[in-house]
């Protein structure tokens, strides 16, 4: 009963190793291409929204680099792309966002901040995020957004919860919220920093980055995790699913 328990959880991680690869055999995230002397560690082709990330994480200092490329859901390139991590949850509320649109038709694409309190509209205006954000920049490339940014974690983060999104309107110099269809919600997921085969695994319980208490009583933010999986069994499996990970890498490697 657990191993068959465990072969199901373990599956999902399995089916996105199988399409990451197969996405970049199509020119996924490895087809994506950058402004001169601009690179980057890892990437991953995130599952939702046709979004990718790349970065590159020293884990001595905390610093991540990280570029995140979307595209806007308005007709005509108009809109907004979104990158965020979420320190306290693992939904929207509580995200530390990246957004990068053209805060007038005509202006280029630039990159503000966002402390995500809650579901109401956003300001014009940058407000301040949990991470020292530098080096924002925004361009455009074949209808898609490119978001740069630098981010200062707390040194030794391993494991972070991601949340990423689109929208279509961008009013006022600022971004209008974005459509709630399947695939918006569930633009979220932990991302291993080392760039391990679990980067897109499921969100389970947000991150104790601190080695605090568990917050995730107070942690649910955006609902369920992709999987639709309690925090508390997503978490308690996770250990056996890195071993299985590691030994079908094995055995394809014997293979
Ligand atoms: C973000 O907003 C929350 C809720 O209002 C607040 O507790 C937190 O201090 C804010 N973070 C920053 C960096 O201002």
């Amino acid at each position: 009963m657990v191993a068959l328990a465990v072969l199901l959880v373990a599956s999902p991680p399995m089916a996105t190793m199988r399409a990451a690869s197969a996405a970049a055999a199509a020119g996924g995230c490895e087809g994506d291409k950058f402004p001169a002397n601009q690179s980057y560690a890892h990437c991953a082709a995130l599952p939702y929204l046709g979004a990718r990330l790349h970065w590159t994480h020293d884990a001595r200092t905390g610093s991540l680099s990280v570029a995140f490329v979307a595209k806007p859901a308005g007709a005509g390139g108009a809109g907004w792309v979104s990158w965020a991590i979420n320190p306290t949850g693992d939904g929207m509320k509580g995200a530390q966002a990246l957004v990068a649109f053209r805060p007038a038709p005509s202006a280029p694409c630039a990159v503000r901040t966002y402390n995500v309190t809650g579901y109401g509209p956003f300001t014009a205006n940058s407000t301040a995020i949990a991470f020292k954000a530098t080096d924002l920049a925004a361009d455009e490339s074949g209808g898609e957004v490119r978001l740069y940014g630098k981010l200062q974690l707390a040194p030794g983060t391993q494991v972070v919860n991601q949340v990423w999104q689109v929208g279509s309107d961008v009013t006022g110099g600022a971004p209008v919220k974005h459509a709630f269809a399947k695939e918006n919600l569930e633009a979220k997921g932990k991302l291993q920093l080392s760039g391990a085969a679990l980067a897109m695994a499921p969100a389970p319980a947000p991150a104790a980055a601190n080695g605090g208490s568990s917050p995730a009583k107070g942690g649910s933010g955006g609902g369920a995790s992709p999987s639709g999986e309690k925090p508390s069994s997503a978490t308690s499996v996770s250990a056996p699913v890195f071993m299985l990970l590691a030994l079908a890498a094995g055995f394809m490697a014997i293979l």
